[in-house]
């Protein structure tokens, strides 16, 4: 499905006229509080029409959609806005596709029931330039603090309102996790052995479009936030075909026993993994053989704007360096977390086998 990409609140307003909104449930993170023209735009265009909800954490709770679903029903909703990053839009996704199942959900009824899609307009205003969620048809939820991953074509907004005002008040850290997460999701996408002639080309572009980028989305221009929405947003396409790979199967671990941001998390893992995978190519489980995944890493290289896969991988780490991330220090009890909680099905996505001494040995390099 091609995704309309709109950019200026203005068409967000003939959105809502043509698509018959009354009322809408608009599914927001704290990043809304300091959309002072957006929510002005909402109030003067939508009035009363505008149900917001943001009654969820990072990491949302099955319960916290739940209580979405009862809040759309019972204002009588007819249409969903997500602001937010990908924690507004698992939730807003989730919203929609349980509002229409039958029951109230009690002890993770919605989980169990088959999605069937409908046609409630849903329209996604990414406020981070990283996840690329509103391109998948991913949401992850917790359920009695079990991972969930649920899946629906339906999850895709058909509308998606670009705006880089939404990232002007992205504190510094965020803005680089949220970039090198975008940047990992277009280069993991690139070696995945579910990679298409389509989806490496979304990745061409996401990875080019973060390197044009990076300089004046770093310093917070107007332009270098529009163009980093848009390449984390086409890396968001990438994985939607492909999913995420051992970068990503490594870093969640990272992330809850140290505190980093998922995307730091992430180039931690990939800035080591990417040369570790140039030098082992013979552990290749690509179906399409070592030399088509070594010429892989190759393009990967090129299009990072490098001569092959080396000068790329040596890319990816002077990038690293030059965002001044830190490099958790871990101990041997953490390695060992580490090496027994690696996702397996992000796992299965990677070209390479990664047995446990090949995990351990690239834990050690990632961390210190
Ligand atoms: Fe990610």
């Amino acid at each position: 499905m091609e995704q309309k990409i709109i950019t200026g609140y203005v068409e967000l307003g003939v959105w809502l006229k043509e698509n018959g909104c009354q009322k809408t449930l608009l599914v927001c993170d704290d990043s809304i509080r300091y959309m002072d023209s957006f929510r002005q735009y909402l109030k003067e265009e939508a009035g009363a029409g505008i149900v917001p909800f943001s009654g969820f954490r990072p990491n949302p709770e099955y319960e916290s959609v739940v209580r979405g679903v009862e809040q759309f029903r019972k204002e009588g909703c007819d249409s969903i806005i997500a602001v937010g990053g990908g924690s507004a839009m698992d939730v807003a996704k989730c919203v929609k596709a349980y509002a229409c199942m039958a029951g109230n959900g009690d002890n993770g009824d919605y989980l169990k029931q088959e999605i069937i899609p409908n046609a409630i307009p849903f329209l996604a205003m990414p406020t981070t330039a990283g996840t690329g969620s509103e391109a998948t048809r991913y949401a992850v939820i917790y359920f009695d603090g079990k991972k969930q991953s649920v899946t629906s074509e339906s999850f895709l907004p058909k509308t998606v309102l670009m705006n880089p005002d939404a990232l002007k008040t992205l504190p510094m850290y965020q803005r680089k996790a949220t970039m090198i997460d975008a940047l990992c999701h277009a280069i993991e996408s690139y070696w995945s052995v579910n990679s298409t002639d389509e989806s490496k080309a979304y990745s061409r572009e996401a990875i080019q479009g973060v390197l044009i980028h990076m300089d004046g989305y770093l310093q917070n221009t107007r332009e270098g936030n529009t163009g980093m929405l848009l390449a984390a947003h086409t890396a968001g396409k990438a994985i939607n075909i492909t999913q995420t790979t051992a970068g990503h199967a490594m870093c969640y671990k990272i992330t809850s026993l140290f505190g980093c941001a998922h995307g730091h998390a992430a180039i931690l893992c990939d800035r080591v993994l990417f040369p570790w995978m140039i030098e082992h190519t013979d552990r290749c489980i690509d179906a399409r053989g070592q030399g088509y995944l070594s010429h892989t890493l190759d393009e990967i290289g090129r299009a990072m704007g490098c001569a092959n896969a080396k000068e790329g991988a040596e890319k990816l780490q002077s990038i690293f360096l030059s965002l001044r991330l830190k490099v958790p220090e871990a101990t041997d009890e953490q390695y060992h977390v580490l090496r027994t909680s690696v996702n397996p099905v992000r796992l299965k996505n990677h070209p390479m086998a990664l047995d446990d001494a090949a995990i351990d040995e690239l834990y050690h390099a990632i961390l210190r």
